[in-house]
Parts: structure tokens; C-alpha cells; sequence
């Protein structure tokens, strides 16, 4: 897959994105990501991207031509079709059935604003869908682009060690994950459930599936209310709610 990125700190998205899962991702040529400065496309002696706006007021709006001329020439460096996104507080949330979409995607162009943003008429011009990763107002899009490049390109077949770990992480069926605990040394056995040193694999997964259907009730209840459970998730369900209300009686729930 390809990820092309428009930014006026592309130095910024090529390093948030050669870290990790991801960076050896792109080190393994499973991802491609590309990052384009839309300054190197301005053509005034100021190498100008941004101008005061239409009816005055404060901040500054992006202008569309080197933004135009950058995009261009990103969408020239590959034949592939590219769905443009553009990084915005007001656009939807993503979310993890948003990523998988993106993540099977043959090639994405990433917008960054900065400033009050985008030119309103560049971006019903050119902008396939706009996405934020949350109610709140960054001062650029590089860090929603890192966000989406990173959630993405650990998708990508062969960038996770054991493609297992994804499916079960949260969100990928509506629930959040179960706990986990490891092999320490120093802090040993103590405070981990015994079925997980049980062996009995068959427990071990009725347990993991029981904390992930608890947690969600616990933490994200609008999540549970949308995801359809088997007979069996609501019998262990109802079991985890009772330990839960027998270990707080006097909590909510
Ligand atoms: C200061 S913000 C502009 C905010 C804009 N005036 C508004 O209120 O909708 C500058 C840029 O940061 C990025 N940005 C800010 N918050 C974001 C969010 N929650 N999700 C994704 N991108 C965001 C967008 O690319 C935006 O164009």
C-alpha cells in the first residue's frame, strides 16, 4: 500500500512513521508513505502557502494553488487510484472499521491543515472524505496523518509479527480487549488469575472472552449496546456481572 501525505513538516511524518510495527513495515516494503511539502509548490518569491481570509477575521487559510500543484504531483508519482483525505476536527471519528477499510485501500493521499485550514473550494474540489481522530483541535493535521498512517499500516499483510494479535485487539468485534499479564520475574505469579497458569487452553479462552465482554460493559457500554452477542457471550456476560456486583456491592452497574 501507498501513503502519500501533504505537509507543510514533512520531516514530521516520515519520522512519526519509521518507528516500530510501522517503520519496519515500510522497511519491508509492505507500505510505502510519502511525504510532499505543498511549499515547494508555491511560486511566489515568499514561497507563500497561506493568506489572510475572504471577510477578514483572525488566522490565516491555506491556499489552494501550491496545495493544488502538490497534489498533482503526488497523484503523477504512482498510476494507482488515490482516495484523498483530508485531516480535519470536523470531519467523522475514525474508527477501527474506518482503518480496515483504508488499510485495503491500494493508495491514500493525506491532507495536513494548518492554520484556520483549507480553502473551502480546494477542498470540495479535491477531497474525497475528511476524518478526525477526535473533539479536539491540534494546531496541524501531522499528527491525525501519523495517527491514521500508523493505525493503517500495521494492517498491512506480513507488518505484525503474528497477524493474530490484531483480530484480538479492541474494537475489531466491537468489544474491547481482555487484560494481559506476562512472565516477570520480579513480580512473579502473584495477581494473576490462575486459570491463565491452568493450561486448560479451552478455560483460558472462556476467561479472555468473559473479561472482554465485562470490560466493555464496565468501560464502554455505548460500544456493547451496538454489538450483536451470541447466546453464549450473554451467558458469560451475565457471569461477569455477577462476580463483578458480589465483588462491588455497593458500585454501579
Ligand atoms: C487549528 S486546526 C484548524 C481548525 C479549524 N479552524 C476548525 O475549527 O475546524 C489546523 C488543522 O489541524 C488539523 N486538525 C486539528 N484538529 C484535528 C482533529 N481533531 N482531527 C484531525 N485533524 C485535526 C486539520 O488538518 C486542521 O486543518
Amino acid at each position: 500500500m501507498r501513503i502519500d501525505v501533504l505537509s507543510l513538516f514533512p520531516d514530521f511524518i516520515d519520522q512519526a512513521t519509521s518507528v516500530g510495527v510501522v517503520g519496519r513495515a515500510r522497511e519491508r516494503g509492505l507500505l510505502q508513505v510519502q511525504a510532499w511539502n505543498p511549499r515547494d509548490y508555491a511560486t511566489d518569491n515568499y514561497r507563500r502557502v497561506d493568506d489572510r481570509p475572504f471577510g477578514g477575521g483572525p488566522g490565516m487559510v491555506m491556499l489552494p494553488e501550491p496545495l493544488g500543484a502538490c497534489l498533482a504531483a503526488a497523484r503523477a508519482a504512482d498510476p494507482a487510484p488515490a482516495r484523498v483525505i483530508l485531516l480535519s476536527p470536523q470531519g467523522p471519528r475514525l474508527t477501527q472499521a474506518k482503518v480496515r477499510e483504508l488499510a485495503a485501500q491500494p493508495r491514500l493521499i493525506l491532507l495536513c491543515g494548518r492554520y484556520e485550514g483549507l480553502d473551502e473550494r480546494f477542498i470540495e474540489r479535491e477531497v474525497d472524505e475528511e476524518l478526525s481522530i477526535g473533539d479536539y483541535v491540534l494546531s496541524g493535521g501531522e499528527l491525525a496523518a501519523a495517527v491514521l498512517v500508523d493505525a493503517v499500516g500495521r494492517l498491512q499483510e506480513g507488518a505484525l509479527n503474528d497477524a493474530a494479535s490484531a483480530e484480538q485487539d479492541s474494537f475489531e468485534d466491537g468489544l474491547l480487549d481482555c487484560p494481559h499479564y506476562t512472565r516477570s520475574e520480579a513480580w512473579g505469579t502473584e495477581g494473576v488469575p490462575a486459570v491463565l497458569l491452568s493450561g486448560d487452553h479451552a478455560a483460558i479462552a472462556r476467561w479472555r472472552r468473559r473479561q472482554s465482554l465485562g470490560r466493555t460493559w464496565l468501560r464502554r457500554p455505548d460500544l456493547l449496546a451496538r454489538t450483536r452477542l451470541s447466546p453464549a457471550d450473554r451467558t458469560l456476560l451475565a457471569e461477569f456481572i455477577a462476580e463483578w456486583r458480589a465483588a462491588h456491592p455497593a458500585g454501579q452497574g
